[in-house]
């Protein structure tokens, strides 16, 4: 086989039956272990392809070493883990898995969002540990969803899908965005805000922007003073976009009602992280996309996006 494609962890035997025809197929065989620099800088080496995940660092060393590399298959529709530029230089194309995660992860911010609006986890956490003596008229006592005003940090494809949900809650629905879209503004009833507005007007922020050099740190200290005491932020973007020292400042300073966060500033994070420390953050483990359909598709899009490109076709998806 002319072929040999590097899959950076365990992703469904299915996904990779796509490309079985077509090119030898190694794997990073820890399922929840990154795999190590050494080994990703030795398989590139030899690698036409590779199938990585946001977890991997994709720099110029990589690129580098990668002589014979083509294709590199992000299985995510982020991809601020890999050094889109240097790929560019080198000519080789990058893929990302869009679409087949968009309402999966539209449902996870929302029952985020839910979550730590309603205290959810706390409420269920404190009747298993054998706290609840009664009903009591404040008890577990959140904030309202329904007909607040959620404002939207990035409306992309995701950020839209929380937008059709938010509707369905009667929630009045503001958003910033780089460009606006007058298209959804229309259809969905949503309305642009500078994200200083959107922050002073919102009940619950919910971040979805992509991370990039200009949104590093967009929510600091600053922006979380404008939000209003009894609002939640809801991260389920990439965690760079929060300036954490400032949130967990603000939150433990009841400046804001809570944060439900699905992303960190350095993934992963344990109990003793700063803001898990917090009674108002409802946290998650980086698991936007994580139903059983979706991860699986994104795994079958990667691996069609290789055999595409091995075979001489064009991406499905790229974004270089
Ligand atoms: C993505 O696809 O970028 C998500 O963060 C993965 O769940």
């Amino acid at each position: 086989m002319r072929w040999n494609t590097y899959v950076t962890r365990i992703v469904p035997a299915q996904s990779l039956d796509i490309l079985r025809d077509v090119s030898r197929i190694a794997v990073w065989n820890f399922e929840e272990l990154s795999v190590s620099r050494e080994e990703l800088l030795a398989q590139v080496r030899s690698a036409d392809a590779l199938i990585t995940m946001l977890t991997d660092r994709i720099d110029a060393e990589v690129f580098a070493r990668g002589k014979n590399l083509k294709i590199v298959a992000n299985v995510a529709v982020g991809y601020d883990n890999i050094d889109t530029a240097e790929a560019r230089t080198r000519g080789v194309i990058v893929t990302n898995t869009p679409d087949v995660l968009t309402e999966t992860t539209a449902d996870l911010a929302f029952a985020l969002l839910l979550a730590t609006a309603r205290r959810i986890p706390q409420a269920s956490v404190y009747l298993r540990e054998g706290k609840w003596k009664t009903w009591a008229p404040m008890l577990m006592a959140g904030q309202d969803v329904h007909s607040a005003t959620l404002g939207i940090v990035g409306l992309g494809r995701i950020g839209l899908g929380v937008a059709r949900r938010a509707r369905g809650f009667g929630m009045r629905v503001l958003y910033h965005n780089r460009n606006r879209n007058p298209e959804a503004e229309a259809r969905l009833e949503v309305a642009y805000r500078s994200l200083d507005d959107l922050l002073r007007e919102s009940d619950f922020v919910v971040l979805l922007a992509p991370l990039t050099d200009d949104t590093r740190h967009l929510i600091g200290g600053r922006e979380l003073s404008l939000m209003k005491r009894t609002a939640c932020l809801i991260n389920a973007g990439r965690g760079p976009l929060v300036d954490e020292t400032a949130l967990y400042e603000a939150l433990k300073a009841e400046r804001l009602f809570a944060a439900g966060l699905d992303v960190f500033e350095k993934e992963p994070v344990g109990p003793d992280h700063p803001l898990l420390t917090l009674p108002n953050v409802v946290a998650l483990p980086h698991i936007g996309s994580a139903s059983i359909h979706a991860r699986t598709a994104m795994a079958n899009l990667a691996a069609a996006n290789v055999r595409a490109v091995l075979t001489g076709e064009s991406p499905l998806t790229p974004v270089v």
